[in-house]
């Protein structure tokens, strides 16, 4: 039995993106698949609100619009314009595209925290924060720069980012230091607020077990239910939700960005005349599509804040995985990014074909990735050569043996055929197995291509008319279904194969069931062909494009690491490395290192020094050199092996050894 359509109302979120930077293939990640739903919802009959919107809030926007010269107002105008634009140009269709700071959210957020306040749900305390003595000013978020204190990697204040990934409440990052100017913060006593998220362990726990959704959200937020610390839930800023009664607080973004969810269903319902409370206070089902990295937000601080409040909960959580650009980690400053605009839709590209290659490259939760050589593959031979032959030769046939659709019964063997696929792509879309639906649509082409090849309707038609209308109906009923099934994925090009087929009525608001409705004798038109084969030049253009990109991030960074200067010291602090030369006795590998060697070298005195030169030097024409050691490093141990010194090199891959212009005495000084 399948989910849809239910009697209880259904609203459909995406994640709201930051309207602080440009739609890339990884946004389209969690919003083609949503869009996927939402129009299978439909046309399994379930009427469904599809909200999203952008989230303006956030320190993050604060800091970029600063860096720019503007407010951050304008920021988040343009960038909600952009998105607005590419969602459109993409045929992803939300019901309302909204923003968090609209005077609708930034009340409803009030009337929540309100809530959260009056059921004992918030507290006061008094906590230690980052604080620029120079810029005079508190440093919530972003703003701070230093070292996570659970994994030591260089972090920003809210977020691990580069190490363990951590949420990091304020005060708990370690040498902290002002993004704004560089200098080391002080930490000053404030009084904030804190969400008792805590309290409700017990609640998630017990909840979690009945949230639906798919399992990478669900199981890793039912361990984290088991230890759950407050939020803090004010922060230092102008620009956000202004927390109640306090004008120098807002609220933190994740309150007031998912609050959006609610707001933008009431603008919604307040311009059609309907009801948001039935969706947010009664008995419905809220569905969010989220990226993975979001899911603690979504699966834990959200539906404690709903519950807090009075609201329904969600009903299930939907964590698309993460995405990859030629195997390599997403990263916008290592130059790995596809933008949906400049990288795509500018050069031509049908939104069909990546809806096509996001929804089917792999299952829901895995990791995508993306490559230009692959999508190629994916559009000629699947959506080419397997969906668009099979509609195009069908009706092509059609069209130039019969000029309509024949008239006659199609076979019970192919209703059978379509009834089945379709049941399992419902049931594909109920577990959110985007992949394995459209494995099953293509399946049914395929099998369409199979039935016309066997029974070679350009020979029948010679031979016995009447057999061959039916081969030709059978196929035109099955292309009938494929268009149906496939609307939620290719929107554009199933609406223009529905009227190829000359069918009435629009193909958006029919049903799946639809297929099984025996197509009726009309007349047909001749037909375009729909998919046309990418050539090879132009995915060369397209990986020359990407390829860069990621060289000239590359330079950008090995700019950046040439110019980073350390602080000035003076010659007494110079004078305190005892730097001299020496020539190397011995050299030999160390056990269990293949960077590590082991050095014998005479500096005036005979040193054991471990150097991490073995890649890049061989033993036997290390002997008889003379190096420059740095003498007073403190003796340390690698491997077991005891180091006293330091042998110098040029830091480049595969270091590069500093050496003496001309022989000189063991030991002598370096200055
Ligand atoms: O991580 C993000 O990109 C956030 N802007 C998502 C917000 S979703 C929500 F809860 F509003
Ligand atoms: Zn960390």
């Amino acid at each position: 039995m399948s989910n849809f359509p239910s009697d209880k109302p259904v609203v459909v979120t995406c994640g709201l993106p930051y309207a602080n930077g440009k739609c890339h293939i990884g946004h389209l990640r969690t919003y083609v698949p949503g869009d996927i739903f939402v129009r299978a919802l439909r046309k399994q009959g379930q009427e469904a609100v599809f909200v999203c919107g952008s989230d303006a809030h956030g320190t993050p926007i604060v800091v970029n619009a600063e860096e720019q010269g503007i407010a951050p107002k304008e920021l988040v105008n343009r960038y909600h314009k952009l998105f607005e634009s590419v969602f459109k140009a993409m045929e992803v269709e939300f019901s309302i595209f909204g923003n968090t700071d609209s005077p609708t959210n930034h009340a409803r957020t009030n009337s929540i925290v309100e809530a959260l306040i009056q059921n004992n749900y918030v507290y006061p305390q008094v906590i230690k924060l980052a604080y620029c003595p120079r810029d005079k000013r508190f440093l919530p978020d972003r703003y701070v720069e230093g070292i996570c204190p659970y994994c030591e990697a260089v972090a920003r204040g809210d977020e691990c980012d580069q190490g363990c990934g951590k949420h990091l409440e304020p005060g708990e990052i370690k040498n902290a230091r002002c993004r704004i100017c560089g200098s080391p913060a002080e930490y000053r006593e404030q009084e904030h607020f804190f969400f008792k998220l805590s309290a409700f362990s017990g609640f998630l726990s017990k909840y979690l077990n009945t949230l639906w959704g798919t399992s990478n959200a669900i199981n890793y937020a039912k361990e984290w239910a088991k230890d759950l610390k407050d939020w803090c839930i004010t922060r230092n800023l102008e620009w956000g939700v202004r927390f109640p009664g306090h004008d120098d607080l807002v609220v933190y973004v994740w309150v007031d960005a998912p609050i959006g969810y609610i707001s933008f269903t009431e603008e919604w319902a307040n311009r059609t005349g309907n009801d948001w409370e039935k969706y947010w206070k009664g008995d419905s089902r809220i569905i969010h599509f989220i990226g993975e990295d979001i899911t603690y937000h979504h699966c834990i601080f959200w539906p404690a804040m709903l519950k807090g409040a009075g609201y329904t909960q969600p009903w299930a959580v939907v964590a698309s995985g993460m995405l990859k650009i030629d195997d390599k980690k997403f990263s916008k400053s290592r130059g790995y990014v596809v933008w949906v605009d400049e990288d795509y839709l500018d050069h031509g590209f049908h939104p069909d074909l990546l809806r096509y290659y996001i929804s089917n490259y792999t299952s829901h939760t895995k990791e995508l990735n993306f490559s230009w050589k692959v999508f190629q593959d994916k559009v000629n031979n699947e959506l080419v050569g397997a969906l668009g032959n099979f509609l195009h030769r069908t009706l092509h046939f059609a069209y130039k043996n019969f000029g309509r659709v024949p008239e006659g019964e199609v076979d019970k063997e192919i209703f059978e055929k379509i009834k089945s696929t379709t049941n399992n792509v419902i049931s594909a879309l109920d577990e959110y197995e985007f992949k394995k639906a459209t494995d099953e649509m293509m399946e049914l082409a395929q099998y369409g291509n199979a039935y016309f090849q066997s029974n070679e309707p350009w020979q029948l038609i010679k031979k016995d008319r009447e057999a061959c209308a039916r081969v030709v109906k059978n196929c035109l009923q099955i292309g009938k279904a494929l268009i149906l099934l496939f609307e939620p994925v290719l929107p554009g090009n199933m609406e223009k194969a529905w009227k190829q087929l000359a069918l009435a009525g629009d193909v958006h608001s029919a049903r799946f069931e639809d297929g099984l409705i025996e197509l009726p004798s009309v007349e047909l038109g001749p037909p375009e062909i729909l998919f046309s084969k990418i050539e090879d030049k132009k995915i060369k253009e397209m990986e020359a494009i990407l390829d860069k990109r990621v060289k000239l991030a590359k330079s950008k960074e090995k700019k950046i690491e040439a110019e980073e200067v350390k602080p000035v010291i003076t010659f007494e602090e110079f004078q305190n490395l005892d730097i001299r030369i020496g020539t190397v006795l011995a050299a030999e590998n160390i056990k269990g290192s293949d960077k590590l060697l082991r050095l014998e070298v005479d500096i005036g005195e005979k040193r054991q020094i471990v150097a991490g030169i073995a890649k890049s030097h061989d033993t036997s024409q290390l002997v008889g050199k003379q190096v420059v050691v740095l003498a007073n490093m403190k003796p340390a141990k690698l491997f077991g092996v005891e180091s006293c010194g330091m042998v110098l090199a040029a830091d480049v891959e595969g270091a590069v050894l500093l050496m003496p212009e001309r022989k000189v005495r063991e030991g002598t000084k370096v200055r």
